[in-house]
């Protein structure tokens, strides 16, 4: 059965890539489950061009029993409009990797000062790729719109969940649960997004 290695080394998103993945005729690893090892520099300028990065060094970091496999990596962060942008692709580095997220969110919030809340539009943005064993790479991009709230709100999610605000849903994400996040979140609609790619993969016989 083909092997689909994520390049990862978080178990939450393991588990959802499992969830998500479930259908695909393919045995899903994380690295360390097939014990592959690559430390890869994300110097990319887009959250796709980073994916793309990352699938493809740890594809060439494959031992040779692996050749077969698929790599999958994602990349994903926080745009803010208003901010150019900002943080962007740098959203796990922005005021330092050690950081905690109180202090990054509070200063995202304080560089908002004065901005009107039509103008506080964001979104989280997740690219997943595909590096395949004939060398070509698939790549999928799917984003979740939202705005930066005034305060921090909700308990749940990680990272800018407190602060990127539903107007649909007079919610934060960190107010959704884990359930409710995948079904509307960048990463659940990306990795559906990769698996409809796949599926198409393994329907015309790509991983025979
Ligand atoms: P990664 O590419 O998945 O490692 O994510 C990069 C960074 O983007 C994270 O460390 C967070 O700062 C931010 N981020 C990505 N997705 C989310 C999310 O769903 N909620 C909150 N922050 C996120």
């Amino acid at each position: 059965m083909t092997k689909i290695i994520f390049a990862t080394g978080n178990m939450d998103k393991m588990r959802e890539i499992r969830e998500i993945l479930s259908g695909l005729p393919a045995e899903i690893l994380s690295m360390k489950e097939a014990g592959v090892a690559a430390d890869i520099c994300e110097d990319g300028m887009t959250f796709e061009e980073n994916s793309r990065i990352k699938a493809c060094g740890v594809r060439e970091a494959l031992p040779e029993d692996l050749a077969d496999a698929i790599v999958l990596a994602d990349d994903s962060g926080l745009e803010i409009d208003a901010l150019n942008g900002e943080p962007g692709v740098y959203s796990a580095r922005y005021m330092g990797e050690n950081t905690s997220y109180r202090i990054k969110n509070a200063e995202l919030i304080r560089r908002l000062e004065g901005v009107p809340v039509e103008k506080r539009t964001a979104r989280f943005v997740c690219a997943i790729s595909a590096a395949l064993p004939d060398g070509s790479v698939r790549t999928v991009r799917e984003t979740i719109e939202g705005k930066i709230g005034y305060a921090e709100m909700g308990e749940n999610g990680f990272g800018y969940d407190p602060i990127f605000y539903l107007p649909d849903m007079s919610r934060s994400t960190a107010s959704l649960s884990p359930e409710e996040k995948n079904k509307i979140s960048h990463r659940g609609k990306a990795l559906r997004a990769m698996e409809k790619e796949l599926a198409g993969f393994f329907r015309d016989g790509g991983a025979a």
